[in-house]
């Protein structure tokens, strides 16, 4: 009879012990399933190189970041990469100093600011921060274009890499 009483208590400790595990591993799927994921790559922060790097003439292509940087005076920009009319990646023209987008021909300067074509505002901006010398691009929080307007720069279009577009 005794042996029968250990043998059940032994097994209600196996089942105790069996029900204790399988809670604490919910617990713990649960606990990590609800952690904010700490965006890394497009959407997130990307550390990009020194802002002593950075061109005032030219842009420099992040393509982790989807992002072109130039400099405005001594202040780091960051445009997105991405048409603000149909969203197609606009490419930089070295030759023109512009930004001539491949698809219906909006073209912007070096600053992102709307020049000409079907696009209905500047190209859009990300948020900067510095860690640091190195620049960090916060693709997470981005700036619409202004309005067509006004250029801040005065730096007339080269010779362009598509030639028409509107
Ligand atoms: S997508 Fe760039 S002009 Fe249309």
């Amino acid at each position: 009879m005794k042996k029968l009483i250990e043998r059940r208590q032994f097994l209600s400790n196996i089942w105790k012990w069996g029900f204790g595990l399988v809670a604490v591993a919910g617990a713990w799927t649960s606990w990590d399933i609800l952690q904010p994921a700490s965006p890394s790559g497009f959407g997130g922060k990307i550390k990009d190189g020194a802002a002593g790097d950075v061109p005032t003439t030219s842009v420099v292509t992040v393509s982790e970041a989807q992002a072109y940087l130039t400099k405005n005076g001594g202040d780091v920009v960051a445009l997105w990469w991405r048409c603000p009319h149909l969203g197609c990646r606009v490419p930089w023209c070295e030759s023109a100093g512009e930004f001539e987008c491949p698809c219906h021909g909006s073209r912007f300067n070096r600053l992102g600011e709307y020049r000409s074509g079907p696009s209905p505002r500047s190209m859009d901006r990300f948020a900067i921060e510095m860690e640091g010398t190195s620049v960090v691009i916060d693709t997470g929080s981005i700036t619409q274009g202004a309005p067509p307007g006004p250029e801040s720069i005065d730096e007339p279009p080269g010779e362009p890499c598509i030639s028409g577009g509107e």
